[in-house]
């Protein structure tokens, strides 16, 4: 993995702070979320201190710190899914799971993130397991939602 880290840097070489979000981004889609290593890499390529790198990437909802879960769960919060209920779904996921957005849960088999609109507004709250879309989600299906999922993991 610091392999592709460094293969990253290696194209910002000017050490531009304009390019932290950028960058950030770029080690989020290709190593899946954001090292340690990378945040202290980052911030000698950049000058600026890690302290304020984690401050400036955990106000953006996409960047993950710790690697994903076996099952990843993509939950809708966009406008239409916000009015079709995806608050509850939320809070409900949080409860079952017992962690934030951008978590993993300790034993490594969940993880979630919310994301702004999945295109899918008309049939939401939209969330999404492992690539599979799920539609008009109900908080109430959560708890039997988790329980089918690690039935499947564990099995
Ligand atoms: S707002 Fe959720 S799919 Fe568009």
């Amino acid at each position: 993995m610091e392999s592709v880290i460094d293969e990253i840097f290696g194209r910002y070489k000017q050490g531009r702070k304009e390019d932290l979000i950028p960058i950030l981004q770029e080690i989020q889609e290709k190593a899946g979320h954001i090292s340690e290593y990378s945040i202290v890499r980052l911030g000698s390529l950049l000058g600026i201190s890690t302290t304020k790198i984690y401050g400036l990437a955990t106000f953006y909802d996409q960047f993950r710190f710790f690697p994903a879960g076996k099952v990843h769960l993509r939950v809708c919060h966009g406008t239409s899914c916000f009015m079709n209920g995806s608050g509850p779904v939320l809070a409900s996921l949080k409860e079952e799971l017992g962690i934030e957005p951008g978590q993993t849960t300790r034993d490594g088999r969940f993880s979630y993130e919310v994301v702004t609109c999945m295109g899918s507004c008309s049939i939401g709250p939209v969330i999404e397991v492992n690539g599979e879309y799920h539609t008009g989600v109900k908080s109430d299906q959560i708890p039997a939602m988790i329980k089918r999922l690690k039935h499947l993991i564990d099995n």
